[in-house]
């Protein structure tokens, strides 16, 4: 099994939607904007770049790996990074005795680093310890809900996170294979899954949709997202903006709905931006990426004139 020795020192990460992100976001001096998932610190190298001597961008990431990666690529750049999650972002601007932002990004999921990481168990690809925590300190990993839940509990988790038609039969089957030695690596995860599923595989390996599912109830990923979509105007300035970028349809279907019933907010992207040919053929992992933009009202007794998407620096 490979250990702590796979870790590169160096990101494998690429930022995704990097040029859009940074054409909506339209940083420019002074502006403070917080990356909620700063991740091996692209996008907040790139935003941080732009906001001036006075300007500030704070990075946040759950996994004190990945801001280490962070610290390495926004060296020397007006840049504070804090292990955080996301949705304690209020409590952390009030730390640092900043009200509010002019921006927020937040790029969902987990960076290819994590993923190459084999000792962090996010990966089938590689054998690992059935752990995914993106915080080494959180309470629960993929393990104890593996070896703990009842088949139920299991098959729903697999079903609602992972969308798995099949996921009463690879319930059962864990739920089997745990009484004889309990799981506990991604290697025996992803036979067992494999095995519980009837005939031919196709392009996707049948461990993917469980393992999303794991690492999603792992982390808490839905309730993160819907908790900072709550706080979201009382985080921004007045003409601030927020950029979330989604890989999962649910992740994507509250983004849409919250900025959407949000009286507060201006939808800027009416369809979700994707990923132009040249990325897609450059990193695979654009594919699923989809990105919704907002922004707060100018007047917040009434939405403001509407936005033209095609000129987005445009404030
Ligand atoms: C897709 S990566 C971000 C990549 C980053 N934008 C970059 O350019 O390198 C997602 C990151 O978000 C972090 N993360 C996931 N959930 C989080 C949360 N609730 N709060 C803070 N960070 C989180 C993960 O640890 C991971 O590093």
């Amino acid at each position: 099994m490979s250990s702590d020795h796979d870790h590169s020192p160096s990101a494998v990460h690429r930022a995704v939607l990097l040029d859009e992100v940074v054409a909506w976001l339209a940083p420019r001096d002074g502006m403070i904007i917080v990356d909620g998932t700063a991740g091996a610190g692209g996008h907040t190298s790139a935003l941080a770049a732009k906001v001036g001597p006075t300007g500030r961008v704070i990075g946040l990431d759950r996994d004190p790996e990945m801001l280490a990666l962070a610290e390495k690529a926004t060296s020397g750049l007006p840049v504070t990074l804090v292990h955080a999650a996301y949705s304690e972002m209020m409590d952390v601007l009030d730390d640092l005795e900043i009200d509010r932002v002019d921006g927020i990004l937040l790029d969902l999921g987990l960076s290819s680093d994590q993923l190459h990481w084999a000792s962090r168990g996010f990966s089938f690809a590689s054998d690992g310890p059935l752990d995914m925590r993106f915080d080494p300190n959180g309470d629960t990993t993929a393990a104890d809900l593996v070896n703990d839940l009842s088949a139920d509990e299991l098959a729903d988790i697999i079903f609602q996170y992972g969308e798995e038609r099949h996921s009463r039969r690879i319930a059962r089957r864990i739920v089997e294979e745990r009484r004889v030695v309990p799981i506990t690596t991604t290697a025996r995860l992803a036979e067992i899954v494999r095995k519980s599923i009837p005939g031919k595989w196709g392009a996707i390996d049948p461990a993917t949709r469980t393992f999303q599912a794991l690492r999603i109830k792992v982390n808490e990923e839905f309730e993160h997202l819907d908790s900072i979509l709550a706080d979201i105007t009382e985080l921004l300035n007045p003409g601030g903006r927020a950029a979330i970028i989604s890989f999962h349809s649910l992740e994507d279907r509250r983004v849409k709905h919250s900025f959407r019933d949000n009286s507060e907010l201006n939808v800027l992207t009416k369809k979700p931006v994707v990923a132009a040919d040249a990325e897609l053929a450059a990193n695979p992992r654009a594919r699923s990426a989809k990105l919704r933009v907002a922004e707060r009202c100018l007047d917040t007794n009434g939405p403001p004139s509407h936005q033209n998407p095609a000129n987005p620096n445009a404030r």
